[in-house]
């Protein structure tokens, strides 16, 4: 049994990890989370009180961080700043959570030679073009497109850094884009899925031909542990489970589930620089770790997903009206 320091774990992708750690295995948490707009205590529900001590703060507070570090057997670093519509707009707080709120938990984990997880995005990597069979691999060069994917790339490189200059025992994963329950509105599935679910018409940025690879948030959370558990120190694994649909592809998917016609969708203003696409290659993973992803099949996930979003609008509605005012104001 271990006691697991878990930043970030108010939001989507934390929040599941916990819930996935406490469902499997004997280690106790403690979150450390900011409360941000994108963090939501109620994403702990049921969670029992034994297991998990929450700490409302910010990963950039050094004193705060050593102590809780102090009492850890490992650190899983989810909390950043995470939408890239958002960076766009304003980008200072992606270079303080993402740069130095990194920096800061490198510091105390080199004091207490604590073991550390660091989460980061496949975005590091830039984009890739619609017809080109390659993927990302761990040896794909770093070409970060937005202030969001240049401040996840910068936190990387400090990892990379702290583990050769001082020896710190991290590990990486870089992972596709997630999907699952408790993720925030303001991002593409779920922003589809609640506007479908109060009679609005889905948003689909551009032409809607750009492609990401899917993969449910609980197998990101086994990946995880996975890595937590048996990965070699210094290393860096992508995550992604062979999920690639183009966004119109998957407005259509959501817009079938959910009984409306396909074409039942509006285009809105591009996002700036956006990325065509990305897909990973997690051979690494699979092969040496063994790491195998559940939800193989996109549309039962997005199935399961739609039906949580349905049975749970208390928890997504008091953040919806106030995204959608600041996605009107940008023509999107
Ligand atoms: P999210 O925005 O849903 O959650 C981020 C959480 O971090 C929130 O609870 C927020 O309150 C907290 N936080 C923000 N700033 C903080 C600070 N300064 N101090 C303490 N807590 C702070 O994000 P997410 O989608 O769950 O992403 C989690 C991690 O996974 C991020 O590091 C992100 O880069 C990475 N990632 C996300 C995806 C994806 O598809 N969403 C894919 C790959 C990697
Ligand atoms: P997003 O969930 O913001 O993730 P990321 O930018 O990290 O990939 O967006 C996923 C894709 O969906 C991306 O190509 C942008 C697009 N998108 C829309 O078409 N409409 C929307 O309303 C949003 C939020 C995103």
């Amino acid at each position: 049994m271990a006691h697991l320091l878990v930043t970030g774990g108010a939001g989507f992708i934390g929040s599941n990890f916990v819930h996935h750690v406490v469902n499997t295995t004997p280690h106790t948490v403690t979150v450390l989370d900011a409360l941000t707009y994108a963090g939501n205590l109620r994403s702990l529900n049921g969670i029992p009180a034994d297991r998990l001590t929450f700490v409302q703060g910010d990963i950039s507070d050094a004193d705060l961080v050593d102590s809780l570090v102090a009492c850890a057997d490992a650190v899983v670093h989810y909390a950043a700043e995470s939408h890239n519509d958002n960076s766009l707009s304003n980008p200072a707080p992606f270079v303080q959570t993402n740069v130095v709120g990194t920096f800061t938990l490198l510091e105390a984990v080199r004091r207490h030679k604590v073991r550390f997880h660091h989460i980061s995005t496949d975005e590091v990597y830039g984009d890739l073009e619609l017809d080109d069979p390659a993927k990302f691999t761990e040896q794909t060069p770093y070409r970060p497109s937005s202030p969001y994917s240049s401040t996840k790339a910068s936190s990387d490189l400090l990892v990379h850094a702290w583990v050769r200059s001082f020896g710190v025992e991290a590990t990486i994963s870089n992972c596709s884009n997630n999907y699952g329950p408790y993720q925030h509105v303001e991002k593409f599935i779920p922003r589809q899925i609640t506007n479908l679910i109060r009679g609005v018409r889905p948003r689909l940025y551009g032409a809607g031909t750009n492609v990401r690879d899917w993969i449910h948030a609980e197998d990101h959370s086994a990946a995880v542990l996975r890595i937590l558990d048996a990965g070699r120190i210094g290393e860096t694994y992508l995550i992604g489970a062979n999920g690639e649909k183009s966004n119109i592809d998957v407005v259509r998917l959501l817009l079938q589930l959910m009984g409306r016609a396909e074409d039942d969708f509006d285009h809105v203003a591009d996002r700036p620089g956006h990325d065509m696409r990305y897909a990973i290659d997690a051979t690494k993973l699979r092969t040496e770790l063994g790491w195998e992803p559940r939800f193989r099949d996109l549309e039962a996930g997005l199935s399961d997903t739609v039906d949580w979003y349905r049975a749970n609008e208390e928890w997504w509605a008091p953040a919806k009206d106030a995204t959608e005012a600041a996605y009107a104001a940008k023509g999107q």
